[in-house]
């Protein structure tokens, strides 16, 4: 999902084949997933949801689909400064497009999308402060673009640089090789979407800074599910480890996906969290 400069809300949905959309979003609104969908099933069969196959009936329509599919991922909207062809344009990644996708919008309808191949999958982009665009790609290169030259394959103007290297948590030299920082590795990828570990941040989850010996479910402004919040005893490593693998029941119904990781990547996380519990625990 995209707030855009104007307030307006885009969001990019990825569809069956043939049935990736832009959609934009109004309260209230119906966008039809996973019913109505202009895509087919992957055999080309109707979608078997649709009750009228080809069409999108009965609730709010995408402001642009997809056909052939692109494999839609993230949307962007690039720095009216910095890109000023693309004031007005949204940009999206795409991943068997290997291309960028800039939409063009006028007000709430979008009226053309412009296909520039990149010859690369693309998983994720970001404005950059400096106005660059940072795209990631699914062979894990980074690419930067920057405002410039016409392009050749675009009528827009923009220079595309790649770094061949990935995206790298620290710069390599500078990265300890310790238990710790291999733990800080497995945290940050296994599980720093939801939580942090410092303390007073709530995000999906809460907090795991100080969490062995801490009461199961007892942090006090965040909202458990029932499974959590009824649950007795203290978190150690090994109800931890039962918990990641979903073998804990008397933890069954927890608001959280199974996260089994090989027995190193589980015994560098907790050497890691163990170093995190002098962090406050609020602030
Ligand atoms: C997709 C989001 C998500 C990911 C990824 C995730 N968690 Fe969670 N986690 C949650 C949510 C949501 C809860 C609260 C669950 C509930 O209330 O039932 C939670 C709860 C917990 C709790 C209970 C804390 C308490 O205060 O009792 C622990 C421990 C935990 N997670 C550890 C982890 C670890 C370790 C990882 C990574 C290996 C991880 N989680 C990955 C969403 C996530």
């Amino acid at each position: 999902m995209l707030v855009a400069r104007d307030g307006r809300i885009w969001e990019s949905e990825h569809g069956p084949r043939g049935g990736d959309e832009v959609n934009l979003i109004r309260r209230g609104g119906n966008y039809g997933w996973p019913i109505v969908t202009y895509g087919t099933e992957y055999s080309g069969a109707p979608w078997r949801y649709n009750p009228e196959p080809g069409e999108h009936a009965g609730f709010a329509i995408p402001r642009f689909a997809f056909l052939a599919s692109i494999g839609i991922s993230e949307l962007m909207q690039p720095d009216a400064n910095a890109f000023p062809d693309w004031r007005n344009h949204i940009l999206a990644a795409s991943l068997i497009g290997n291309a960028l996708y800039a939409l063009k919008t006028e007000g709430d309808d979008i009226t053309y999308a412009e296909q520039i191949p990149l010859g690369e999958r693309l998983r994720d982009l970001i404005s950059l402060a400096d106005g660059r665009i940072a795209i990631v790609t699914d062979s894990g290169q980074l690419m930067l673009l920057r405002n410039g030259a016409q392009h050749e394959d675009s009528a827009s103007s923009f220079v595309v640089s790649g770094l061949a290297n990935r995206p790298q948590l620290l710069p390599e030299e500078a990265m300890p090789d310790t238990p710790e920082m291999a733990g800080a590795v497995v945290f940050f990828y296994n599980c720093g979407t939801c939580h942090s570990t410092s303390g007073y941040t709530t995000l999906i989850g809460p907090p795991l800074n100080g969490m062995f010996g801490r009461e199961i479910g007892s942090i006090d402004d965040y909202t458990y599910s029932p499974a959590l919040a009824n649950a007795s005893g203290r978190w150690t490593p090994s109800r931890l480890r039962a918990f990641l693998n979903h073998e804990d029941r008397q933890l069954e119904g927890a608001a959280m996906p199974a996260v089994p990781l090989l027995r190193k990547d589980f015994n560098a996380l907790v050497r890691y969290l163990r170093s995190m519990e002098d962090m406050p625990e609020e602030q």
